[in-house]
């Protein structure tokens, strides 16, 4: 088949403003909008900036709007967008830096501003620190984020004001406020509370929808606002 691939182009170094260029390439319907790009890079226009590196769903790192909406460039097929013309942009809400290429720094500032690491001030044990399963099972969902920030880059929230810390940063702290190995969940429901925190999702879902890993966000959130009402964690 023969598909239209409308790309974002933009080099700051070069372009006064974004423009877009139109790529025809044949190729299969079970093709991933990845092998697309990489094919246009290596044999048509090799100026094409984006990121890669595992390509299987695993580093988070070609997380882009496709067609109006935020995946992971190698895990969306052709066939799923049920179209042959298909527009490619990079992620809405960040600076960017080339192209598909944008600048991930403040996204990374939030997930770092929550604490993202085990905090246990205790001798550690001489074997490992037991969990049960059932607390294992408490934060398992949120433990298969990849950082690829397509969550947040989906939340009109987010857009409306970049200092909101974001669906990821949340998620991220969800994963260790839950775990019961964990002593510093109180800090980070403080960190949460402020004016940038848990309190600026309004429930919209997108997160949800955009996320690869199927991890339910909009859940996640409502259980650190639950943790943060309640003055605990259960
Ligand atoms: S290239 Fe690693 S997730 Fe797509």
């Amino acid at each position: 088949m023969r598909v239209d691939l409308r790309v974002f182009r933009y080099n700051p170094e070069n372009d006064t403003k974004p423009h877009y260029e139109t790529y025809q390439v044949e190729a299969e319907p079970t093709d991933r909008i990845l092998d697309i790009l990489e094919y246009i890079k290596g044999h048509l226009d090799g100026s094409l900036s984006f990121r890669r590196s595992c390509a299987h769903g695993i580093c988070g790192s070609d997380a882009m709007r496709i067609n109006g909406r935020n995946y992971l460039a190698c895990k969306v097929l052709i066939r799923d967008l049920g179209s042959s013309k298909i527009t490619v942009e990079p992620l809405l809400g960040m600076r960017v830096v080339k192209d598909m290429i944008v600048d991930m720094e403040p996204f990374f500032e939030h997930y770092r501003s929550v604490m993202p690491y085990l905090v246990n001030e205790e001798l550690p044990p001489r074997t490992e620190r037991l969990q049960s399963p059932e607390q294992r099972e408490r934060f398992d969902d949120t433990t298969k984020c990849i950082l690829c920030a397509a969550c947040t880059t989906s939340c009109p929230s987010f857009w409306a004001n970049d200092k909101y810390v974001g669906p990821a940063a949340i998620v991220n702290a969800h994963r260790f406020i839950f775990d019961s190995r964990d002593q510093a969940g109180v800090e980070r429901l403080n960190i949460l509370s402020n004016q940038f925190g848990v309190y600026r999702c309004h429930t919209i879902f997108n997160c949800t929808e955009a996320c690869p890993r199927e991890i339910e966000i909009t859940k996640a959130i409502g259980e650190v606002k639950k943790a943060i009402a309640a003055g605990a964690i259960e």
